[in-house]
């Protein structure tokens, strides 16, 4: 199969993966979003205005208690349309080769990504969310209380990605 075949750009490069895992998944709900390609989706949860829907399997219904009492939520998904085996990545409108764990790209080796969501409301077994940049269908894997006070840290910096916005 050709490079243009299976998408890989200039300077990407692609691994064997093991041929077995090491370990299972359950997912436990689907998530509802506007976006069925993936040129539609936004890039993050940032840049994301949309109302999104989370909804949760009826055997992890009861896992919802106390949910509702939070205001973000920290939501992890299974990037189920994303390649696995890209280890070195050229991001479109990048003009740089980067590895996949110093990129938030959907394409890794277990595609889980995540997103701090704001909850605005929870109803049964479906939570409506701002803040998620996923395609329609996207499998959930986990829901987590965003805590500020720990999960925050505003100091933070990716140093190639301030290099980039320098003029
Ligand atoms: C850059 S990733 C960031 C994901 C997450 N916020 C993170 O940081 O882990 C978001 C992009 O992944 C792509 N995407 C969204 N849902 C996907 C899915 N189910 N399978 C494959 N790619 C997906 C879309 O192009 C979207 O803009």
């Amino acid at each position: 199969m050709s490079r243009e075949e299976i998408g890989i750009r200039p300077g990407e490069s692609a691994i064997e993966l093991p041929s077995s895992f090491d370990a299972g998944v359950y997912f436990v709900g689907r998530i509802r979003t506007p976006w069925t390609a993936r040129e539609q989706c936004p890039k993050n949860g940032a840049e994301a205005d949309a109302v999104c829907t989370i909804i949760v399997d009826d055997c992890y219904a009861d896992g919802l208690k106390d949910v509702a009492s939070c205001t973000h939520l920290l939501v992890l998904y299974w990037m189920h349309r994303a390649p696995r085996n890209l280890i070195l990545q050229t991001p479109r409108h990048h003009d740089a080769t980067r590895g996949v764990f110093a990129l938030r790209s959907p394409a890794r080796p277990n595609p889980i990504a995540l997103s701090v969501v704001e909850l605005l409301d929870l109803s049964g077994r479906e939570l409506r969310v701002r803040g998620l940049d996923c395609l329609d269908e996207t499998p959930l894997l986990d829901l987590k209380p965003y805590f500020a006070s720990t999960d925050a840290k505003p100091a933070a910096t990716v140093g190639w990605h301030v290099e980039r916005q320098r003029p």
